[in-house]
């Protein structure tokens, strides 16, 4: 195999090593190339070809369709461990063992209440805010209410710092959506699991014992699961982006909300069930829409199918498939949408122009149809894959500031005016 690449610019030879990553990925380290080329730099617009960083989270291949986290496959972690333990193995490398559980589970109660006045800043909303820009807001309104730095090279302080994060993160969530929907706030209960305790938040009444069935938790928790990372996307490269300033953790995450907000990315599972509605409406015609997203004059594109990395397909988007199925029959629901969904999804796989460019359907094709079913407000479906996103962005940020990383700060080809002379503004 070649150990370097060689690069010739105007009859100039340059060397630049190779470096090769533990599942064989192979990439050019350009560190010098504008110390040795005297200024020449590289051109790649949204980061197709670019590595941002090395990092030992998560591996996706997407030509293999291949997902795992921190060397476990997406696949069995779905299937075999809880939400928490996930959480933990993101940022921490490891499964936790039992007691490691219980501790980072009752470190995390101890720190799952808000301080009163993130009721007051969520009382200046107006109703029709858009429970993503409520909850980047509030993530970030932490900061006031935590306003000690973290030293990022003790350990103690980092995981004081992120323990806080994942005890306050879920009341935000909840608190969100129940502003929303007009309904009192609920501090949940410490006897119950995270993950449970989140929809306890959510959905209990004030006048009404909660009680919510296992399988509801067990399909919530596996959303959570197969949302928790996925390498460098355009959040994740938000959070990092942030705290390679040194902002802190809180400042982090909530620039990742805000990444993650917008329809290319994590909106998508909103734009989703918008769009089988919008079908639905228009009289359920299928292949009128699929005539839409292939005519390059339109600009409206088949929601929930499509992936930067993924070209086969999309691992999550089997198991979440599966989830949907056995959600709709747990919850007796029949959703015209779903039949939607399911045509659009047949028509697409055998048509080529989804075949040639290799588009199949992502997770949010089917999360959204889950989150319905499950009583979530559609309006809400992204700050649920935001709460399942929060430990991977924490891990990120944690090996980011670990080691070390320099400030993210990008080259650029400039294409504008080159120097002109100032013109008094009586003689322009
Ligand atoms: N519908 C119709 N055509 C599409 C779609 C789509 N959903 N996605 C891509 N294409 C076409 C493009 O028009 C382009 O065609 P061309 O080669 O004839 O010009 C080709 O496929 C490649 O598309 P790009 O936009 O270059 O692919 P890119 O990797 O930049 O974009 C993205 C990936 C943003 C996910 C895109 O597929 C898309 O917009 N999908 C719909 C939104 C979506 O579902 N986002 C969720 C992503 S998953 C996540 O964030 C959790």
């Amino acid at each position: 195999m070649a150990e370097d690449a060689k690069l010739k610019i105007d009859g100039a030879d340059y060397e630049f090593p190779l470096i090769t990553g533990t599942e064989k990925e192979i990439a050019i380290d350009i560190g010098s190339l504008r110390g040795v080329t005297k200024g020449v730099t590289t051109l790649d617009p949204g980061f197709k070809n670019t590595a941002s960083c090395e990092s030992a989270i998560t591996f996706l291949d997407g030509e293999e369709g291949i997902l795992r986290y921190r060397g476990y496959a997406i696949e069995d972690l779905a299937d075999k461990a809880s939400f928490l333990e996930v959480v933990y193995l993101l940022i921490f490398g490891e499964l936790p063992t039992v007691d490691e559980l219980d501790k980072f589970h009752s470190d995390i109660k101890d720190e799952s209440h808000v301080d009163e006045d993130v009721k007051k800043i969520l009382g200046g909303f107006p109703k029709s805010a858009h429970p993503m820009g409520v909850l980047s807001s509030l993530t970030s309104a932490l900061t006031a209410f935590n306003p000690t730095a973290v030293n990022v090279d003790s350990e103690e302080d980092m995981y004081n710092a992120i323990i806080k994060l994942l005890g306050k993160f879920p009341v935000l969530v909840a608190w969100t959506m129940r502003t929303k929907m007009s309904q009192p706030l609920d501090y949940g209960s410490n006897n119950l699991g995270y993950v449970e305790n989140l929809h306890k938040m959510m959905f209990s009444r004030p006048n009404k014992d909660y009680n919510v069935d296992p399988q509801v938790i067990e399909a919530l928790d596996k959303l959570l699961i197969l949302h928790a990372d996925h390498e460098q996307n355009c959040s994740t490269s938000t959070v990092r982006m942030v705290g390679s300033s040194q902002a802190g953790l809180f400042a982090s995450i909530s620039a990742g909300i805000s990444a993650l907000w917008g329809p290319l990315h994590g909106g998508a599972n909103q734009a989703v069930i918008d769009m089988l509605e919008a079908i639905k409406t228009d009289g359920g015609d299928t292949k009128k829409y699929m005539a839409k997203a292939k005519d390059k004059e339109d600009p409206f594109r088949l929601m929930g199918f499509g992936h930067r990395v993924y070209k086969n397909f999309d691992p999550r988007a089997k198991i979440i498939k599966k989830a949907a199925d056995d959600v709709l029959e747990l919850m007796g629901v029949e959703d015209e949408v779903l039949d939607i969904a399911k045509g659009l999804e047949k028509e697409a796989l055998e048509d080529s122009y989804f075949v040639d460019r290799k588009l199949y359907p992502n997770v949010d094709f089917y999360s959204g149809i889950i989150y319905r079913a499950l009583g979530i407000p559609v309006e809400m479906f992204t700050v649920m894959f935001a709460m399942g996103r929060v430990p991977g962005w924490i891990a990120q940020w944690r090996e980011m500031r670990q080691r070390k990383e320099p400030i993210g700060r990008p080259r650029q080809v400039y294409i504008g005016e080159t120097h002109r002379e100032f013109k008094e503004i009586k003689e322009r």
